[in-house]
């Protein structure tokens, strides 16, 4: 078979953001986008000739085609070999088992997370390195950095591989195993949870969940792991078909987006547990009958109780939370004698501590949870941690959680987004903030007084590296804190995030809602970073 080489010129804007390249379909749809961005990763790796790469995505639309491109690409390029999830499938955190347990040299994953599919809506893709996880930002910045000064791509004149049959195909030199994309990860989430005592409850019949895979990628492993390996009754897995365009809808599993799920579990006989997940199921919501956890609560439940799963019965090396994450972890790591490590926004940052051994579980506000089992957060993981946890606690979620609060106190927390902004109104509003954290210290608003105010900068305490600029912190006394950054995801205009947070030791208010507790810190976050004047809003586009 012949190589190609293809002569190109750059394109403007291909950064990887928060999570990977994410644009428009059609942006990818433009000869050589999809080409040279792929080239630029390799160009940007060292020492992977006749080595693995594993490859799949979450499904949507553009999906199929990009893996045939890669395919070629990665052939032409040097790799040896290519596992390909079968129908160009693998979610997140499976593709991360995959490339860990086969030792391969790193991973493509295709998918725009939670966002929209279809050809008028979002597609996606991101690298992942040799333990798992995202590219560090060394190696997201060379790739962007190859992108602006890219001349040529190299590929092959070779057939379309046929990946829906399951075998081993050659690519020129190189050899394409279609793998079983669930079989792998079902297999590793059966070593980390006590299965048996899963099964157990869900054969009594008095225990009943709904999963809501939200027609995206987690389909296929739900179904098989909740409903062959642990024998919930068929029907507990719903919308199951991973579907090009989600059905639609926009498959990020919140309040507002998994509205159906929420209608099923809070009917008067509604199931026990309900869970779902996003487009390339790396994120999870979890609720209980009339009862929903937030993510930065659920961080600490599971990280309080881990050790009555299998994989961690000997407890935790340490926490790790996102900054803009409750800080209810941390009350957990304080407790149990372990540090608690505070990163900026994006898994990525948790993958050097993972790798130390200095982090065992680690969570964002944002729907992620996970653990050192892979290197990417991970949604059925967090669904099968609570499944453990309940089987063994015999408690309701609720009583869970408020028993959690009970011993530690609650962090109430909300975060608020405002989408859709104009990129200067956006930026010009960061920027005021960023001038204003200096004068804040002192200051008095009410019941709150500033203690500190800057904008965070992390320094890796594994490899030394340093991130600057990753969100405004405005910290009060007595724990509480609003959080202002820009989303690194979106794919239109700019999304402003505000995060507020009180912590609430008082037992007899742990019943308030969110927005009644905070609204005196909401109107605070407001008039401090004059959102209204700014941005023309008066209100967050949604609530978390
Ligand atoms: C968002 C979340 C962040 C998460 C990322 C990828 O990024 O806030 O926690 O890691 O999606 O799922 P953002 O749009 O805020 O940059
Ligand atoms: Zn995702």
């Amino acid at each position: 078979m012949t190589i190609r080489t293809v002569e190109t010129k750059p394109f403007e804007g291909q950064k990887p953001g928060t999570s990977g390249l994410r644009k428009k379909v059609v942006v990818f749809q433009q000869p050589n986008y999809l080409e040279n961005f792929v080239q630029s990763i390799f160009e940007s790796l060292e020492g992977f000739r006749g080595q693995t790469l594993v490859l799949g995505g979450d499904g949507r639309f553009y999906n199929r085609h990009a893996v045939q491109v890669i395919l070629r690409m990665a052939a032409a390029n040097g790799f040896g070999r290519v596992l390909v999830g079968r129908g160009g499938i693998l979610s997140t955190p499976a593709a991360s088992c995959v490339i860990r347990k086969y030792g391969a040299f790193g991973g493509i994953v295709l998918s725009a997370s939670h966002n929209p599919g279809g050809p008028q809506e979002d597609f996606g893709i991101k690298y992942n390195i040799g333990n798992g996880g995202p590219a560090p930002e060394k190696v997201t910045e060379a790739i962007h950095a190859r992108s602006r000064a890219i001349e040529f791509y190299t590929t092959l004149e070779a057939d379309d591989v046929d990946l829906d049959r399951q075998g081993t195909v050659q690519v020129g030199d190189m050899t394409v195993e279609v793998i079983d994309p669930v079989a792998d990860y079902a297999e590793l989430m059966e070593t980390l949870f006590d299965f048996d005592a899963i099964a157990e409850m869900f054969a009594t019949g008095e225990f009943r969940m709904c999963y809501d895979a939200m027609h995206a990628v987690t389909g296929p492993y739900a179904v098989e792991i909740l409903e062959r390996r642990l024998g919930a009754p068929g029907g507990t897995v719903i919308n199951g078909v991973p579907l090009e365009d989600f059905g639609g809808h926009h498959p990020d599993p919140n309040l507002a987006h998994a509205k159906k799920l929420v209608e099923i579990v809070n009917a008067a006989d509604g199931p026990d547990f309900g869970a779902a997940s996003d487009g390339d199921g790396d994120r999870n919501m979890i609720i209980g009958h009339r009862f929903y956890v937030t993510p930065s609560d659920s961080l600490a439940v599971i990280a309080a109780n881990a050790a009555l799963a299998p994989g961690y019965k000997d407890g935790l090396a340490g926490i790790a939370r996102s900054m803009p994450t409750s800080q209810a972890a941390d009350r957990v790591a304080r407790d149990l004698g372990i540090p608690c490590f505070e990163t900026p926004t994006g898994w990525k940052f948790f993958g050097t501590l993972l790798d130390a051994g200095k982090a065992t579980v680690c969570g964002e506000e944002s729907f992620g949870t996970g653990s050192d089992h892979v290197r990417e957060k991970d949604g059925l993981w967090a669904v099968l941690m609570w499944l453990n946890i309940i089987a063994r606690r015999r408690d309701s979620v609720a009583e869970i959680v408020r028993a959690h609060w009970r011993r530690y106190g609650r962090n109430i927390y909300s975060r608020h987004d405002y989408e859709g902004l104009e990129t200067d109104a956006a930026e010009g509003l960061m920027d005021h903030l960023r001038k204003a954290t200096g004068s804040l210290p002192g200051q008095r608003f009410g019941y709150y007084e500033v203690e500190k105010s800057d904008d965070f900068s992390y320094t890796d305490p594994v490899d030394g590296s340093t991130s600057s600029g990753q969100g405004v912190r405005v910290l009060f006394n007595h724990g509480s804190r609003i959080v202002y950054r820009l989303s690194g995801t979106g794919t239109e205009g700019a999304t402003l995030r505000v995060y507020i947070e009180r912590f609430e030791p008082d037992e007899t208010r742990h019943d308030m809602d969110p927005q009644q507790a905070l609204a005196d810190l909401i109107d605070i976050a407001r008039e401090l970073a004059e959102i209204g004047p700014r941005t023309g809003r008066d209100a967050p586009t949604v609530i978390t």
